[in-house]
């Protein structure tokens, strides 16, 4: 620490800061417009000229280190007239759009103009006009308004890594552009709209929608992948106009994927407001909650029912609650907040259900050895102080953008190596891929490979992603890891750290509450299946939608694959309505906060789980007859046409197209010892579409289209 002068206050300051941070240190915000604290150094703007001892012009602060016993004053006449100086030449040829621009209310320009800028104008000549450019679907471009800070130029190169973006010309001929031929493609594009100081780069989506003082905002979690960036989402009365990343240096700094940042259309479109019950004529038709509780309790009736219509025959066997709960399974989903899944699982144990567990990916946990957290022994802070890091069947820029811009940053520091096994991808930092055949692991395992002894001589990172969890030879993923981490010990100051990035947004959290994937034989001898949650697995449970005597109860938010085949759809608060506890994949836990009401009649997980309880033990308690054919089961509650209300969703449902069905899990697991020579399948297929609520998205189904048209690197195997 050095000492200096500030406006003659002294302070101790880090010898690497810059005058700028100095500034900061004693609470003089200096003005800034090309300076970012997570970008590199451009000092191009000139705004934060600052005025220092002995130095006869004045210096930009961004771009100055401070030096021992300096004196920096930011309130001096000379330092008063710069400022107007260079406000008056950005004005020069900036339009007067205050009022149609939608950075108005939260614009730098607009705020430092009036804070520093002068209070008369000279300039009487014509304005110069730039053309807009096109970066896709998500960022909407009024280049007039530029003032050629070369912040989005270098969040382009530096962290998104997509040098794509560059100046042209020089002077008042400058223009920012993208190279020829090239279109904006990035998992990360949204960010420029937040790097851009002015209203040249804004959010088309947002465009024309409100003010920032209109708008109420609340703190919560991204869902769509497994990293918990932290966000805030931001109402206008009870609509959602955007959202927006919140910063965290330990997950996120001030970076959001576009998914986490554009999705948020998919929390309204194709909801759940009311409970459905499929009729004997095969049509949804909406029901009250009391006439759920009393389909609960009649549940085996409706089991009996089933089966007669299949079997063509009547079946007039007395099914008992306690036989019930022997052929019922409940499958909840890996994205459900932590404290539901825990109740979940008291639930189950309280009715003694033993078929219960996940429909995710995520699950070998139990074997790993004590010293890692469900898999995973590193966090995403750890990252800045390894040398290595070998990616395994992963693509972290489809899978955790954010997690993608800590590897890259780690990259630019240099002394960095990075190999990616098995599956091929397009990565934003130098990577050595070594093939998809498995062989490459099998010699890792043994030791016969040259980086065996890198990884273990090296502060080395090994990451995993979802899709080793669909190989039959999952389990001998950690044997690798166990064994190179056993040599690595005995290394004195040499880590190796090993995890999973999972895809699942809680799957740790499902894992920490003793959850496992579901057994595929047993949901097959299961009569009653209860879906809890969304993202199940489609492919893993499409074979039971298929059985017509089964009963499916589909507790979710949103109209999905399984509403269709349900007998009885019961809608839940999404995401953003409940609050609970999620567990990031490095097993960070961090909280999610309510940001807006539910839709219609949807109720909590939580609520919903009481009137199960409710029912189930006032029916158990019952003796219950079997006259199903003439129960008036159906009838009394029944309100409006079956077709009306539920068709109209079930139609916009079909119009998403579905890239997602190439998804595939091969459950079937063996005890074989050798890698098996199957290639790795990706994870996510499509950036944009990876969950429910991604894939209620129109914007996101919008990017997916342009990506997959425009962007061959948006191209995965
Ligand atoms: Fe006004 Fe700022 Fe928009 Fe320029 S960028 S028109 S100063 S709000
Ligand atoms: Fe700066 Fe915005 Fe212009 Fe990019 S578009 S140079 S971020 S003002
Ligand atoms: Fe220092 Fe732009 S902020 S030159």
């Amino acid at each position: 620490m050095i000492p200096v002068y500030v406006n003659n206050n002294y302070v101790l300051v880090p010898q690497t800061a810059s005058v700028l941070e100095a500034c900061e240190t004693v609470g003089v915000t200096v003005p800034r417009f090309c300076y970012h604290s997570q970008l590199p150094i451009a000092g191009n703007c000139r705004m934060c000229l600052v005025e220092v001892e002995k130095s006869p012009k004045p210096v930009a602060s961004c771009a100055m280190p401070v030096t021992k016993n300096m004196r920096i004053f930011t309130d001096t006449p000379l330092v008063k007239k710069a400022r107007e100086g260079v406000l008056e030449f950005l004005l020069l040829n900036h339009p007067l759009d205050c009022p149609i621009c939608d950075q108005g209310g939260e614009c730098d320009l607009q705020d430092q103009a009036l804070t520093f800028g002068s209070d008369k104008s000279r300039f009487f000549e014509f304005k110069r006009g730039v053309s807009d450019k096109n970066l896709g679907p998500l960022v909407k471009t009024i280049m007039t308004r530029c003032i050629h800070c070369t912040r989005c130029v270098r969040f382009a190169s530096e962290i998104a890594g997509v040098g794509i973006l560059g100046t042209t010309n020089r002077g008042k001929e400058t223009e920012i552009g993208l190279y020829v031929g090239e279109l904006m493609s990035s998992e990360l594009s949204g960010n420029l709209v937040d790097v851009c100081p002015v209203g040249a780069l804004t959010s088309k989506p947002y465009a024309f929608s409100a003010r920032p003082w209109e708008l109420r905002s609340t703190e919560t979690l991204d869902f769509s992948d497994a990293v918990g960036a932290n966000v805030v989402v931001e109402l206008k009365e009870t609509e959602i106009l955007r959202v927006q990343p919140k910063q965290n240096d330990f997950v996120n700094r001030v970076w959001l994927s576009d998914r986490g940042r554009f999705s948020f259309d998919g929390y309204k479109n194709q909801r759940l407001g009311t409970p459905f019950f499929r009729t004997l004529q095969a049509n949804h038709a909406p029901v009250s909650w009391k006439m759920v509780a009393s389909i609960l309790k009649n549940i085996n009736k409706l089991l009996i029912l089933k089966q007669s219509l299949v079997n063509k025959a009547l079946f007039t066997k007395v099914v008992t609650f306690g036989q019930l709960f022997s052929k019922l399974a409940v499958v909840c989903s890996n994205s459900m907040s932590t404290d539901d899944l825990f109740l979940l699982k008291q639930n189950c144990s309280k009715f003694g259900i033993k078929t219960f567990g996940h429909s995710g990916t995520y699950a070998p946990v139990a074997e790993l050895d004590s010293t890692t957290f469900f898999g995973c022994d590193f966090t995403t802070t750890d990252l800045p102080k390894t040398e290595l890091c070998v990616l395994i069947g992963t693509n972290p820029r489809f899978e955790a953008a954010v997690f993608n811009i800590q590897l890259r940053k780690r990259f630019t520091f240099g002394l960095f190596k990075t190999y990616s096994v098995g599956l091929p991808h397009s990565p934003t930092f130098a990577t050595t891929f070594t093939g998809i055949s498995t062989s490459f692991l099998i010699k890792l395992g043994e030791g016969s490979s040259k980086l065996c002894k890198e990884v273990v001589t090296k502060t080395s990172a090994i990451v995993a992603g979802s899709s080793v969890f669909k190989r039959v030879d999952r389990n001998l993923f950690l044997t690798v890891f166990a064994s190179l981490k056993k040599v690595a010990n005995i290394g004195v100051d040499k880590d190796l750290m090993t995890g999973f990035l999972n895809r699942e947004t809680n799957a740790v959290g499902a894992a920490a509450c003793g959850i496992r994937a579901i057994n595929r034989e047993d949901l097959n001898n299961a009569s009653i299946v209860y879906l809890i949650g969304e993202d199940h697995n489609v492919d893993t449970l499409n074979s039971l939608i298929a059985d017509p005597s089964k009963v499916i109860v589909y507790q979710g938010a949103h109209n999905q694959f399984f509403t269709n085949s349900s007998d009885l759809v019961l809608p839940t608060t999404s995401l953003l309505e409940t609050s609970g506890l999620f567990f990031s994949f490095d097993g960070r836990v961090q909280k999610s906060n309510v940001v807006s009401k539910g839709l219609g009649e949807a109720k909590s997980h939580s609520a919903i789980s009481s009137i199960f309880n409710t029912a189930l033990l006032t029916a158990s308690s019952a003796a219950i007859p079997v006259n199903f054919f003439t129960s008036s089961l159906l009838e009394p509650d029944f309100t409006g046409s079956s077709v009306d209300v539920y068709m109209p969703a079930m139609k916009e449902l079909n119009t998403i197209p579905a890239p997602f069905s190439a998804f595939s899990s091969v459950l079937h697991y063996t005890k074989t010892q050798r890698f098996a020579r199957t290639p790795y399948l990706a994870s996510v297929f499509d950036f944009h579409l990876v969950n429910t609520v991604t894939r209620a998205s129109k914007l996101m189904v919008k990017c997916s289209q342009a990506s997959r048209l425009n962007h061959k690197n948006f191209i995965t195997l």
